[in-house]
């Protein structure tokens, strides 16, 4: 095909994919199903990669990520990224219309209500229509740079759908969706990572992902609610955001444009009544003056405008009957109280059990079988039991025991000195083997696909399954598992080429996989970069332990004497002899902070805690969990506690996040930062 053929073939996918994102994402009106989005995405994706030369910044290929960067660059807003005013209760609603009356004449005000996203705000920089940076909100004056992340976001156009010359902002919330959400936690517990607390935390932890790549997969939208900085391109709100929608944003489109108190107050009722059946989170509803020129006429004070405010709902509860409380174990052999509950719907999804952390938890909320209790979903997901409602106790109701035996193999169960968690430590409790199973193989750890929480069940009750290293030798009963019932020929094949392929995974997904007690991911981590062999780390004294980056005197003990034991020895030896060969830790990419120690505290805004760490790690240098002398910077972020009183007692430079972040890019150690200690 000749060039400009194939330039036209490629331009005309480009503005079909988009219209069809349009369709989907913005008009909730798709008229092509996935498979034939997946058949033009992927033509177009072929054809950029065989001719290069032909591709665009603004196509939707580009909405896939793009390799990590190391930190994120600041960007100050060109106006600035104003908060909103709070109203709580009827009494300060009313005030609010007061105050816009009276600042403009008297007369009533029109109003645009407005869902309010609780998500993350951004904002979009267009030049010349085409998407050029896209910034955190920051302190408002201020943000960082996420335009890889933000180009995959759903409801971001790469490129306005109308001409608008020179620049503009726009500005809007990113939000993940309550059923992205669920998904995204599901498969982060099954991989044995931690889960996000709610929608919101989900959708800023994945916005600010160093690699855009992560924040594609984690499938988030944009809601577009208003203007920074341009030609004014309405003369209403509700103009502004249809121009919007125009323009190719999703907006809200539960919008209404009302006037006084009555008005406002019922459609505060509707979207109370209907929040839990909206597909995403939100926390409140803003009303905003609607004619622009008024909006000037009332201005700003330094907090946010006098032409807006917004009216905040409060956290979602439920009541409902607490039927029992039961134990369940874990994988370590942990016995937590569970409550099974009269099924209630809260925040949208429905209630059946809540956890009760732990006895003592449960003992301190006085919470019985019998009672009814009031359940919250903490930011519209887990559930919990916030305690009972005490008027409504029956007589009858029953303090929970803690049990005495382990309520799966029956064996007595202990407790460790100065903990609160019930062990069961049968070794061969059936409930901990499973777990133990469903941990090696999660996303996480060994990564094998194909061996879900079922088949795990069905072959350790067949005996195919006995210990870790069986996992290995059901290559050798293929045979017999294709005469299983439900068990396909296919399944069978990619259960065991997944089994196959998690010979060689990385050292540290294997060490995790192992599940040594107090080692999570990130233990497995250190100790796969400061060890790099498995020989190496089976044969390390309790010394060579404790040198580890936060590694504690407890978690040394507890590694060493995992591989004392002569199980574990023995398991091991068998799975090397399968040929499991986990791949050696990795080398650090770099030496520029050998010899360095890190230490952060504090809350960290650019990337999380065990992000700043692997970058430290990548970078030749050692983080640590608490400060000694042996520390050369704590790096503080808001709300540091002790850690920085004792670096400032140990005289350790103190930095900022900023300068750490300034210390990677400049590939150079530099002295303390900014907080001038
Ligand atoms: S307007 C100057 N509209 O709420 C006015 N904000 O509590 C700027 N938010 O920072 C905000 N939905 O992140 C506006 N429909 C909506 C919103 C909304 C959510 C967020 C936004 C803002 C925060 C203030």
């Amino acid at each position: 095909m000749a060039h400009t053929d194939l330039e036209q073939e490629a331009a005309a996918l480009r503005s079909e994919i988009e219209r069809h994102n349009y369709l989907y994402y913005v008009l909730d009106q798709p008229v092509v199903d996935d498979s034939e989005y997946d058949r033009l995405f992927r033509r177009l994706v072929d054809l950029e990669k065989e001719h290069p030369e032909i591709a665009t910044a603004d196509s939707p290929t580009q909405r896939v990520g793009v390799a990590p960067v190391t930190a994120f660059t600041q960007h100050g807003h060109l106006v600035p990224m104003l908060s909103l005013d709070n109203a709580f209760g009827e009494d300060e609603l009313r005030a609010f219309d007061d105050r816009a009356k009276k600042g403009l004449g008297g007369d009533a005000v029109q109003y645009q209500a407005e869902l309010k996203f609780d998500g993350l705000s951004i904002s979009l920089t267009y030049e010349d229509s085409l998407l050029t940076v896209a910034t955190t909100r920051g302190d408002g004056g201020t943000g960082e740079v996420v335009t890889p992340n933000a180009r995959t976001v759903r409801g971001v156009p790469l490129k306005l759908r109308e001409h608008v010359p020179g620049i503009i902002e726009v500005r809007g919330e990113v939000v993940m969706y309550k059923e992205n959400f669920a998904q995204l936690n599901l498969s982060r517990a099954e991989r044995g990572e931690q889960v996000y607390a709610n929608p919101r935390n989900a959708g800023a932890g994945s916005l600010r992902q160093l690699d855009s790549r992560i924040t594609a997969e984690r499938k988030l939208n944009f809601f577009a609610y208003g203007f920074g900085a341009g030609d004014r391109l309405a003369e209403t709100q509700s103009g502004l955001l249809d121009k919007c929608r125009a323009l190719g944003f999703a907006v809200n489109e539960e919008r209404k444009v009302l006037c006084g108190l009555p008005e406002m107050m019922a459609y505060l009722d509707k979207w109370r009544e209907k929040r839990p059946s909206l597909p995403f989170g939100i926390d409140g509803i803003v009303f905003k003056v609607n004619n622009l020129d008024q909006q000037e006429t009332l201005g700003a004070t330094s907090r946010g405008p006098r032409w807006a405010i917004a009216y905040k709902f409060a956290a979602e509860q439920a009541f409902t009957k607490l039927n029992r409380i039961f134990a369940q174990v874990g994988r370590t052999g942990a016995v937590t109280p569970v409550a099974d509950l009269e099924a209630v719907i809260v925040g949208g999804a429905t209630v059946t059990r809540a956890t009760l952390h732990n006895y003592e938890d449960l003992h301190r909320k006085d919470v019985r079988e019998g009672d009814t209790v009031v359940i919250q979903r903490a930011g519209d997901v887990i559930p919990e039991v916030v305690g009972p409602v005490l008027d409504k106790r029956p007589v009858d109701a029953v303090i929970p025991e803690p049990p005495t035996v382990c309520p799966e193999c029956n064996q007595p169960l202990s407790q460790v000195a100065g903990q609160v968690a019930l062990l069961c430590t049968n070794k061969q409790c059936p409930a901990q083997i499973a777990a133990k199973f469903r941990h090696f193989v999660s996303r996480g750890a060994m990564d094998i696909e194909g061996l879900g929480e079922k088949i795990i069940d069905r072959f350790l009750e067949l005996g195919y399954l006995t210990d870790l290293p069986s996992i290995y030798t059901l290559k050798d009963k293929e045979a017999e598992l294709m005469n299983l019932d439900r068990m396909g020929e296919l399944s069978i094949k990619k259960l065991l080429s997944g089994i196959e392929g998690s010979k060689t995974r990385p050292l540290h997904k294997f060490i995790f996989g192992l599940g040594i007690r107090q080692v999570g991911d990130r233990g497995a981590y250190e100790l796969a970069s400061h060890f790099r062999t498995l020989e190496k780390l089976r044969h390390a004294d309790y010394d060579q332990l404790k040198a580890v980056a936060d590694v504690g005197p407890k978690t040394a003990s507890e590694i060493w004497e995992w591989f004392e034991d002569a199980n574990n020895r023995a398991m091991l030896d068998q799975m090397l002899d399968l040929g499991v060969k986990p791949e050696e830790g990795a080398a650090p990419e770099s030496t520029i902070f050998e010899g360095k120690t890190f230490v952060f505290t504090g809350t960290l805004t650019q990337m999380t805690r065990p992000e700043a760490e692997a970058l430290v790690l990548k970078l030749g240098g050692k983080a640590a969990g608490s400060v000694s002398k042996q520390t050369t910077y704590v790096v503080a972020g808001p709300a540091a506690g002790s850690k920085l009183d004792k670096a400032i007692q140990l005289d350790i430079p103190v930095l900022s996040e900023q300068d750490f972040l300034n210390m990677v890019d400049s590939e150079e150690i530099a002295g303390p930062g900014t907080l001038g200690l």
